[in-house]
């Protein structure tokens, strides 16, 4: 695995000096709040503009063609940074800008914002769509009834009535708020897993399908065709049969279903509006020895995002580190997923971030991953292990 290696220094210095192409860069500048954020750091800019502008025109070369940017920002700058980010990348390369509500209460008498963005650019918009590339984000809602069949399967000992049982009874109180498509997945099979049955039959005659007999596996007799064909050919009957994903009745008389597992449809194309609780900064206090940082990123919205638009080897450029929160959340997504990601970050060492936080931080997620950060401490001086 290689180390994740980080620059310490001006990103404006450093950013000329790396080479790509990174399929990621993220980007988390200071978001010019006019407060101070540790003491000696100062989130105030008088011409914020003028301070990205050159740090964002050295970002197209260092970005993959099929590479994306995703910057997190608030309200206070998202105009201006949506304009430079159109200069930079072009307008047309604007994937969406998603609204992350975190629903942190503030003391405002007119309005409690409780949102950021995180706004999204391809390379090349155009290519990444005809690409086929399709993203994908678990959702949550498949994820509380997966939750739910693996306790009532563990609190009935692998029996299988009783676990459905005691599945479809925590099921019924919520089936009127929960979508018709999900609460369909109400059986339990005898290893465990949540599923559904659906219609076997071809909505039309095509030659393509399987009109083949399938034999019951206890009667040994021949099952009844669907009148115009199963679904799929011969070839996906086979896969479907030895994955156990074909369901016999009791007996050859009736017909088998198809069946469909909710693990494999509990994803969907992401929405440009979540909701996650706030809780980077607690995350980042409850690391031992790292000192004030009081607005890290939040560990999940990152690795819900990275995972989103990039695979298990992505290169990851974070010219605004902080606090370290990207690299930890490459190191957690490659403990996760066996992935090889690594993250190369730029910090400014102001107000003693560098020694108080990062290095601190790095070092723990080195003990807790195994993985190993590249420390630089000047430009240009050959980067050595954080610990
Ligand atoms: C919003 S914070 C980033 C927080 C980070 N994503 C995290 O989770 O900890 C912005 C960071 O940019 C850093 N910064 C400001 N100017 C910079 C520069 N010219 N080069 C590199 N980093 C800079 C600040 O020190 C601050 O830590």
């Amino acid at each position: 695995m290689s180390p994740h290696p980080v620059h310490i220094g001006d990103n404006l210095d450093i950013l000329p000096t790396l080479t790509g192409p990174f399929d990621l860069i993220y980007l988390d500048p200071p978001y010019n709040t006019g407060g101070r954020v540790v003491t000696g750091y100062m989130d105030r800019f008088e011409d914020w503009t003028g301070f990205m502008a050159p740090r964002l025109a050295e970002l197209p070369r260092l970005l993959a063609e099929t590479g994306i940017v995703i910057a997190s920002i608030d309200d206070r700058e998202i105009h201006h940074l949506r304009i430079l980010l159109d200069e930079t990348f072009g307008a047309e390369n604007h994937v969406g800008t998603v609204v992350w509500d975190g629903s942190t209460i503030n003391s405002s008498k007119l309005l409690s914002v409780s949102h950021d963005y995180l706004v999204i650019y391809a390379k090349n918009h155009a290519k990444l769509k005809a690409s086929g590339t399709t993203w994908r984000q678990p959702r949550a809602d498949a994820q509380e009834l997966l939750d739910a069949a693996e306790s009532a399967w563990r609190a009935a000992s692998g029996d299988r009535t009783l676990a459905q049982q005691r599945f479809r009874a925590w099921l019924a109180p919520r089936r009127t708020s929960l979508p018709r498509g999900l609460t369909e997945y109400d059986r339990i099979d005898e290893t465990g897993t949540l599923y559904r049955v659906s219609d076997p039959g071809a909505p039309s005659v095509q030659a393509s399908r399987s009109f083949r007999e399938l034999t019951h596996p206890v009667t040994g007799e021949a099952c009844p065709v669907p009148k115009r064909g199963w679904r799929m050919n011969d070839a996906s009957m086979d896969r479907m049969l030895a994955a156990g994903l074909i369901e016999f009745g009791p007996d050859h008389t009736t017909q088998p279903k198809l069946k469909r597992r909710l693990a494999d449809n509990a994803t969907a194309v992401p929405r440009s509006v979540f909701r996650q609780e706030r809780e980077g900064a607690r995350h980042l206090a409850s690391i031992d020895g790292v000192g004030e940082f009081p607005f890290p990123k939040d560990h999940a919205v990152l690795a819900r995002w990275f995972d989103t638009v990039t695979g298990p080897d992505a290169r990851i450029l974070d010219p605004f580190l902080g606090s370290g929160t990207s690299i930890e959340v490459a190191m957690a997504l490659n403990a996760a997923d066996g992935g090889t990601r690594t993250v190369t970050g730029i910090a400014l060492d102001e107000a003693g971030i560098v020694q108080n936080v990062l290095v601190p931080r790095l070092r723990h997620c080195e003990r807790a991953y195994g993985e190993q950060v590249m420390l630089s401490c000047e430009v240009g001086e050959a980067p050595t292990a954080a610990a």
